[in-house]
């Protein structure tokens, strides 16, 4: 399965990927690209040589069309936001309908929406007093993480002392939770029965 990683900064889910090793002989990361051309993760790409694709500020219609037929010369068929923070413009999401999903770091259809990400996601999970977080996977459309959710991993955060506490266990749960829904598509195995998510064994 050809794959496409939208990015926005550090990077470590792109490297739970590419480490994967069961994903090895199922995905082909074709493309890596970013709204921030100087982001740690896109380094990583282009440390090895990745194909690389820098999304300009003003998405206007003849930008959107270069960034899909760069994607479509690739015969790209699953795009992985692995923390790119810019909205996916309406257009490439009907050009890639359920063939978009994203990595949420908190339960949703909690703590999540405009303005919920990296460390905002986490400072409201303490303040809440949650005892348990986790991530989340969607599909992506065109509301800040409204889309379908297929898959999720809770961690228990009863015991945790600060945000940052909560964020280390969500990351880690993330870098299993990704690779494994990516294994799923490119096996075939996600279907979409009566608008719920199924993944099958
Ligand atoms: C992750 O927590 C992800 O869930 C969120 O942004 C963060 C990106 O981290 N969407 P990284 O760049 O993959 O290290």
């Amino acid at each position: 399965m050809n794959l496409a990683v939208f990015v926005s900064g550090r990077g470590s889910n792109l490297k739970a990927i590419l480490d994967n090793q069961e994903l090895k002989s199922l995905i082909n990361l074709r493309a890596v690209c970013s709204n921030d051309s100087q982001c740690n993760a896109l380094k990583i790409a282009e440390s090895l040589k990745i194909d690389t694709y820098v999304v300009p500020k003003i998405q206007d219609e003849k930008e959107i069309q270069n960034l899909i037929y760069f994607l479509q010369q690739r015969e790209i068929e699953l795009i992985v936001l692995a923390g790119y923070l810019k909205l996916i413009p309406a257009f490439l999401v009907e050009k890639f309908e359920n063939r978009i999903i994203n990595i949420h770091p908190a339960l949703l259809p909690s703590f999540g929406g405009k303005g919920m990400y990296g460390m905002n996601v986490h400072k409201a999970v303490f303040d809440s007093s949650a005892k348990v977080s986790g991530a989340s996977v969607h599909f992506v459309n065109q509301e800040y993480d409204k889309g379908r959710i297929i898959a999720q991993r809770c961690v228990d955060i009863s015991d945790v002392k600060s945000p940052e506490e909560i964020a280390e266990r969500v990351l880690n749960i993330e870098h299993q939770l990704l690779p494994f829904v990516i294994k799923k598509f490119a096996q075939k195995k996600i279907k979409i029965i009566d608008n719920r998510v199924l993944i099958l064994d």
